[in-house]
């Protein structure tokens, strides 16, 4: 997906046109991905433009940022407010919102603790990350042959730049063969994630997904999933999956800001349970999606509305969350 290179980038609290947004070749961050970031999701809502879960996004950048030893100087709940600030300054009604945190310009040996610490946000409409069909029909995907990182190598926890080498990896193996996106497993073998969201699978009406010591991103579409499921009164288990439970699940589906929930239809060409989206996945995605297009309750209060004139926004005012 191109960019559109219009409207405006925050830089360590201004607002800089999108063709101003430049670092310095020798900022340490490119040279050894010394950065961490978010990925979080504004959406259009009938009470206006809302941030979902902008807090736990904020909260997870903050928490990578501590295991990096790379804290910035602005506490989580301005960095909120500066998403909220950005997104009015570019008028959005829905937008992908890319927060980042990284080393930037002074030296270029490897410990990178006399360089600044330096943020931005930057915003963009982005559409159906697995296109425009996936979200019912489903996708063809792999089990990769790269690994998730192992345990006390690269910090599972912290979505950090550095991790994204995998990421990449696993991508392209699973693109080159055909495949919309590759499950990786972790070095004991057990099912972890994709290279960009997380994995869940039903059997008999029970769904099942990696717990944290696979060696996962924590998902915040995990969690909300994890959420809504219970609330629909599912049972969901956190536990070790071995690779071939994928292949006999009934359903299986990928969770995360930017692919939502997808539904995977095969796994290395094996058909799960029909082939298509299942009636679990399909609950799941109504309550999802009605949640997040502000279509049914918000009972988590996981909206944050952007604009304080919306009436969504008064509301939520009056209750005291706006900002966090
Ligand atoms: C490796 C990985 N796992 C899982 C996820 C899903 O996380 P979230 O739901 O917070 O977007 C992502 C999202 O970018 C990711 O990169």
């Amino acid at each position: 997906m191109a960019f559109p290179r219009t409207g405006k980038i925050w830089m360590n609290g201004t607002l800089v046109d999108w063709a101003d947004a430049k670092i310095h070749v020798a900022s340490h961050v490119i040279h050894y991905g010394t950065g961490v970031f978010e990925g979080a999701r504004c959406y259009g809502t009938p009470r206006g433009a809302a941030c979902f879960r902008l807090d736990a996004h904020m909260r997870r950048l903050c928490d990578s940022a501590k295991i990096y030893r790379m804290e910035y100087r602005l506490p989580q709940a301005q960095m909120e407010q500066a998403v909220l600030e950005t997104i009015r300054a570019n008028g959005f009604q829905g937008c992908y919102i890319r927060p980042i945190f990284y080393r930037g310009y002074e030296t270029l040996g490897v410990n990178p603790l006399a360089c600044p610490v330096d943020a931005a946000i930057m915003l963009w409409e982005w559409g159906p990350y697995l296109g425009p069909h996936a979200l019912e029909a489903g996708v063809d995907v792999c089990v990769t042959s790269w690994w998730r990182t192992a345990p006390n190598t690269f910090p599972a926890l912290a979505k950090s730049c550095a991790n994204y080498g995998s990421a990449a990896l696993i991508k392209m193996e699973a693109t080159i063969k055909g495949f919309a996106e590759g499950i990786s497993l972790n070095t004991d073998g057990y099912l972890a994630e994709g290279s960009a969201a997380n994995l869940f699978l039903i059997r008999d009406e029970v769904i099942y997904t990696p717990p944290l010591a696979a060696s996962i991103l924590p998902g915040i579409t995990r969690d909300s999933v994890i959420t809504i499921a219970r609330d629909l009164g599912y049972t969901v288990r956190e536990e070790m999956l071995p690779r071939e439970m994928i292949y006999i699940a009934d359903e299986v589906c990928l969770v995360g800001t930017a692919v939502e929930i997808t539904p995977i239809r095969s796994v290395d060409r094996i058909t799960i349970g029909g082939g298509g989206r299942g009636p679990i996945t399909a609950a799941l995605q109504r309550a999802y999606f009605g949640i997040i297009s502000g279509e049914i309750p918000d009972t988590h209060g996981w909206l944050t509305y952007v604009y304080p004139d919306s009436p969504g926004a008064r509301e939520v005012a009056r209750a005291g969350t706006v900002g966090a």
